[in-house]
């Protein structure tokens, strides 16, 4: 009954199941004490030396025996847990129990022992129930779980997850799960087959690894304790990419504008495309798709990075603008186009460009204005402002540029030229485009100007005079004349000639020629300043045009006097035409009455100088005298008067030479003798020049056969001399005779003076110094020319006179 007391104390109240326990325990309690053996139960984890059974009590042993006899405990295993308190009796415990280490899977642990009393050898059964105490909280294995699950995961799919354990017994054990952390996730618990339960994770809704990338979840194991423990695991669900999405561009299409001369290698522009997927899905590569091969060469799409960069250097004029599709693609198979436009804007990079299409290199100076020289194009590659050109002629050219069509251009002449003042040009053709800064360019058409013959030869003066000293060698040079012409070439090369003309009846030529080149005039002849004073010519100048053009000019060669005459003594006669042959000696008789006043004219000296100016101004002098101081000569008049009344004692007979002297340089003279005979009356007159002859004839000599020689001399010749005219005369009247029978056509000889048809000396001689008189008349001086009609009535008078006297 105290063992059932125990029992009741140790199970403690309760309802009708206690009731039906203690029963339970009743029947037990009997059946074991029939067999001698003790039951006792202890909690767990008691400390050392807890009260277990009175050991001694349920023996029914007298403390006295048991501390006498000795009592023992044996355990079956090597740890001895439980003691025998010796004075008490009571079986305490030895050691910390551990329900949980002692029995790990037992459903009841239980430990026997057996007690030996030594006294009286006999051995009790004890067996001790170590009951369970809350003492462990449910645990995971690992409290970091890792699941990994596809984003593709359908709803509803489930995952085992790993057990918690709880090494408690009974409802100290796990009793229950929960999850939280997530919606994404719920958890399912399945009973195993041993009763024990199994927690899964349960995917409640899609995942999506671009939203959510990770999940944290935390699952917590509860047992039935009373407080109840519980364990917890975390859960990291890494949600793995699927490739669910398309790589995107960041623009369906990219618009870039770049200059033409951005440099090779730079970046135009970089596409961008992302893609939400991981790993490999999300790893973008570019690639050009649908690609001109032209545009393949310029431009270059990295792969990696999108970067579109230049591959050779753009030109506007080439393309305007180009377009592009590219592609991104991830890892699997998905992509993304999106178009690239380029659009290339326009530098001012090309200078503008003139080709000389067709060109004159010559041109001829009467060409008409107006008159196409060249035809150019101009092009610029540029377009906008940058490829208009503008088209100028550089510097003041008779030419202008006119717009043909579209982008050519003609060069005309302005006006007509003149190869006389420009002979080449050199025409800049200029071109500048409307860019800023402008770009020209430039051509030089070289255009030669040919020659026309449009000048004639032009003399360098106006007119041309020489003089030149008669007597000159026939050949001597007179001048040049010179005439240029400003054409050029045969055109230009001028040639002269000497103009038609006559001079004295002789065609010029005979004077004169010019030399057709150089343009010396040169004298044929010697001149004869006493034939021709002057020479008035033209000479022509004619250049080689076709056809040929001439230019004249007058040349006056004035002829200057030499002094080649001496002078002429007219009266007195001379000597020779009284056929005495003295040379330049002159004599005559001259009558002077012996009342003569003074100053009374005796006789005048006349003489002539075919010479002209100072050579022909004559000049008298009284160089030998009978009477020194009885006569004087007039200096210019030659006139000889009485200086003094002729004086009784003074010859009759006076003899004069007087000295005609020009006044050239040297001088040359010539003298003429007087002889004066001085008389009182007439018949004195007469018997002085009886004796007179004589004495003129031989003067100093005797009188005898020279004077009869020379009478008779004169004589013969003054008879030859009245033959000769008879026979003129008979000339004359034949040809009168003649000319009267011939037609008037032939009347050119009858201008021809009559002198010119008598070639004999004699004759000559006397018809030459009447007709020098007669042609002289007007040349000569004043007084000579007062003189003139006297002194040709005095002479004739005086030599018929003279004749008498002699004969
Ligand atoms: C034209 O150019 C040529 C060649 O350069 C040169 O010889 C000539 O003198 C120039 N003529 C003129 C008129 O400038
Ligand atoms: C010289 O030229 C003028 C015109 O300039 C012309 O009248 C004249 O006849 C020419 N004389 C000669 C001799 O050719």
């Amino acid at each position: 009954p105290e063992r059932q007391r125990h029992r009741q104390q140790q199970l403690g109240p309760g309802g009708g199941r206690a009731l039906l326990a203690l029963l339970w325990a009743v029947l037990l309690a009997a059946w074991e004490a029939a067999w001698g053996q003790l039951r006792y139960s202890v909690p767990e984890e008691m400390p050392k030396g807890s009260f277990v059974g009175d050991v001694a009590k349920d023996l029914g042993l007298q403390l006295l025996e048991l501390s006498d006899r000795g009592v023992r405990v044996v355990s079956q295993g090597r740890t001895q847990y439980f003691a025998v308190h010796g004075k008490t009796g009571h079986l305490v415990t030895a050691e910390r129990i551990d329900r949980e280490q002692l029995c790990r899977l037992a459903e009841k642990c239980v430990l026997r022992c057996e007690l030996i009393v030594e006294g009286q050898m006999q051995i009790y059964r004890i067996e001790v129930e170590i009951t369970d105490i809350n003492d462990n909280a449910p645990s995971f294995k690992e409290i970091e779980l890792e699941e990994r699950m596809s984003e593709t995961t359908a709803p509803g799919a489930r995952f085992p997850l790993a057990e918690a354990h709880d090494p408690d017994s009974g409802r100290n054990s796990l009793q229950s799960y929960e999850l939280s952390g997530d919606e994404h996730f719920s958890l399912a618990v399945q009973a195993g087959p041993g009763g024990d339960q199994r927690p899964e994770l349960v995917l409640a809704k899609a995942l999506d690894r671009e939203e959510a990338a990770f999940h944290e979840l935390v699952l917590r194991a509860s047992d039935g304790g009373d407080p109840a423990r519980t364990g917890t695991a975390r859960i990291r669900v890494t949600v793995l990419d699927a490739n669910d999405n398309a790589p995107v561009f960041s623009q369906a299409e990219y618009t870039v504008r770049v200059p033409e001369d951005v440099p090779v290698g730079s970046t135009l522009v970089t596409v961008t495309a992302t893609d939400a997927d991981d790993g490999l899905n999300g790893h973008v590569k570019y690639s050009l798709k649908k690609v001109s091969d032209m545009a393949s060469d310029i431009f270059h799409l990295d792969t990696e990075t999108g970067d579109i960069s230049l591959l050779q250097s753009l030109d506007f004029e080439e393309g305007g603008s180009y377009e592009l599709e590219v592609q991104a693609h991830d890892g699997g198979s998905l992509f993304d186009n999106a178009k690239v436009k380029i659009t290339v804007t326009d530098i001012n990079d090309n200078a503008p460009m003139i080709s000389v299409r067709s060109a004159l290199n010559e041109i001829s100076e009467d060409t008409p204005s107006g008159t196409v020289v060249a035809l150019l194009h101009v092009q610029d590659r540029d377009s906008g402002p940058n490829g208009a050109v503008r088209c100028s002629l550089d510097g003041n050219v008779p030419f202008r540029l006119e717009k043909s069509f579209d982008d050519y251009y003609r060069v005309v002449t302005a006006r007509e030229l003149d190869r006389e003042q420009v002979s080449e040009y050199n025409v800049t053709v200029r071109v500048a485009d409307g860019g800023s800064p402008a770009l020209q360019s430039s051509a030089v058409l070289y255009l030669r100007v040919l020659d026309v013959n449009d000048n004639a030869p032009v003399f360098a003066e106006e007119g041309y005079s020489a003089r030149v000293a008669e007597n000159n060698a026939a050949g001597a040079l007179v001048l040049t004349v010179r005439a240029t012409d400003a054409d050029w070439g045969q055109n230009a090369r001028v040639r002269y000639r000497l103009g038609e003309g006559r001079v004295r009846g002789a065609p010029l030529s005979s004077y004169v020629s010019v030399q057709a080149e150089t343009g010396a005039l040169y004298a044929l002849r010697s001149l004869d300043y006493e034939q021709v004073r002057e020479l008035r010519l033209w000479v022509l100048a004619e250049d080689g045009g076709a056809p040929a053009l001439s230019s004249n000019v007058s040349v006056l060669v004035q002829i200057v006097d030499e002094n080649d005459n001496a002078p002429q003594v007219l009266y007195p006669a001379p000597a020779a035409a009284l056929g005495s042959g003295s040379g330049g000696a002159w004599s005559g008789v001259e009558l002077a009455p012996r009342w003569s006043e003074p100053g009374a004219l005796v006789a005048k000296v006349v003489a002539v100088d075919a010479d002209a100016g100072q050579n022909a101004w004559l000049s008298y002098e009284l160089a030998k005298a009978t009477e020194p101081g009885l006569f004087r000569v007039g200096l210019h008049s030659g006139e000889v008067r009485t200086a003094r009344s002729p004086l009784a004692r003074d010859a009759a007979r006076q003899s004069l030479v007087v000295v005609v002297k020009d006044h050239g340089r040297p001088a040359l003279s010539a003298t003429a003798t007087l002889s004066v005979v001085l008389a009182e009356s007439v018949a004195e007159l007469l018997a002085e020049l009886g004796s007179a002859a004589d004495e003129a004839a031989a003067p100093g000599e005797p009188a005898g056969s020279l004077t009869r020689w020379l009478v008779l001399a004169v004589a013969a010749v003054s008879c030859l001399f009245l033959a000769f005219l008879l026979l003129l005369l008979a000339l004359r009247l034949r040809r009168w005779h003649r000319q009267q029978l011939l037609p008037p056509a032939s009347g050119a000889l009858r201008g021809v003076p009559v002198s010119h048809f008598v070639g004999i000396d004699g004759v000559r001689a006397f018809l030459q110094s009447y007709s020098h008189d007669v042609s002289l008349t007007a040349d000569s001086r004043k007084n000579q020319l007062r003189l003139q009609s006297e002194r040709t009535g005095t002479y004739t008078s005086f030599y018929a006179f003279k004749l008498w006297v002699i004969s």
